[in-house]
């Protein structure tokens, strides 16, 4: 059976980055899943979201503000199209094993990735996560990919210790493409939440203004006369970004590649590309952004999201429990 588990900080509402390398990946399994399984609570095939409150506090804020970002999260994810009767969506500080696996492993851990991070709880709270539900496969972004070769060394250490095949080493899933989305203000950079500049990223909840707004404005370069010349992510990376973009919103309709979009947009001036990629973005979150406001604005579907979070608890705890029994048994903590 797969189990599939992926995580996303509470930083508020998502942005194009998270959008199109990791919660695209996320529906489109939730999808193909649906027609093999009938219900979340199936004992084969899973699918687990959490939204990581305890990774969020190694930078403190206001506690009003946590719950604020959290509940702007949950909404997001219900929008952009995961459904509770199919996934399981929960707040990962609700499930206590994930916090109690994260000690274990940490006692086991090898120090050498650690070693290089500045913060050591990180990574083993994450790998825990994945962990407590023997994941066998976890869609994240490119970014993500040296955290989770973390984790699945995490399970050799721990298997290795107790001389037992408890734990299941996770694959990555990375998408093909758009698995990282640069920066609208520096495309050296990723397109990051903890960019300083509202500018340099799109939220999918962003009005079609903010769109056109952040996209015409998006820093490219001054080569080719101001012309696409194909996709040259290496030489003209603000271009690519922008064609990856398109090519990933246009994609919903055709498939074309981001290498075949740029051959075909070859000569076609920035100031184009930009308001066709502007009009794809603000087409396909159409229905992301009106859906959201339904979540925020409504009494009902608030109370709604409340019974999410506490079924999907509920579940998630079940599926770490499970795992919990035979970490304690093997170590020789509980009863
Ligand atoms: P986070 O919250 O930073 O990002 C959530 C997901 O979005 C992807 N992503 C991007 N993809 C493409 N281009 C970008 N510019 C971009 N920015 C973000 C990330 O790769 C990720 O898939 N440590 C994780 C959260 C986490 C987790 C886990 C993930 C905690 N436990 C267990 C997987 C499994 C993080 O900070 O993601």
């Amino acid at each position: 059976p797969k189990v599939i588990f992926s995580g996303i900080q509470p930083t508020g509402v998502p942005h194009l980055g998270n959008y199109l390398g990791a919660l695209l990946q996320w529906r489109t399994l939730q999808d193909s899943f649906s027609s093999s399984f009938s219900s979340a609570s199936s004992p084969s095939n899973r699918l687990l979201f959490s939204i990581v409150d305890l990774h969020a506090i190694t930078i403190p804020r206001p506690a009003h503000q946590l719950s604020a970002d959290k509940k702007q999260m949950l909404a997001s994810l219900l929008s952009i199209g995961l459904d509770p009767s199919l996934c399981t969506i929960f707040y990962q500080s609700m499930v206590p094993a994930h916090s109690e696996l994260q000690w274990i492993l940490s006692c086991t851990a090898s120090t050498g990735y650690l070693s290089r991070m500045t913060q050591w709880n990180y990574p083993i709270l994450q790998a825990a996560d994945i962990l407590v539900h023997k994941a066998t496969h976890v869609p994240v972004g490119e970014d993500q990919r040296q955290h989770l070769e973390f984790a699945r060394e995490c399970v050799t250490n721990f298997n290795a210790a107790y001389g037992c095949q408890v734990l299941v080493p996770p694959e990555t899933m990375v998408t093909e493409r758009a698995k990282r989305i640069m920066s609208l203000s520096d495309p050296a950079k990723k397109m990051s939440k903890s960019d300083p500049s509202v500018k340099s990223r799109v939220l999918i909840t962003d009005s079609p203004e903010a769109i056109k707004t952040k996209i015409m404005g998006a820093v490219t370069d001054s080569l080719a006369e101001g012309k696409v010349t194909g996709y040259e992510p290496e030489t003209r990376p603000g271009v690519a970004n922008l064609l990856e973009i398109l090519a990933a919103f246009g994609g919903q309709q055709g498939k074309k590649t981001v290498e075949e979009l740029g051959e075909e947009m070859r000569g076609t001036g920035l100031k184009e590309l930009k308001t066709k990629t502007a009009e794809a973005v603000t087409e396909g979150l159409r229905e992301v952004r009106e859906k959201y406001e339904g979540y925020m604005n409504s009494e009902k579907q608030g109370k709604m999201m409340e019974e999410i979070i506490q079924t999907g608890a509920k579940r998630a705890r079940e599926s770490a429990e499970e795992t919990m029994r035979e970490v304690r048994g093997v170590v020789g903590l509980g009863a």
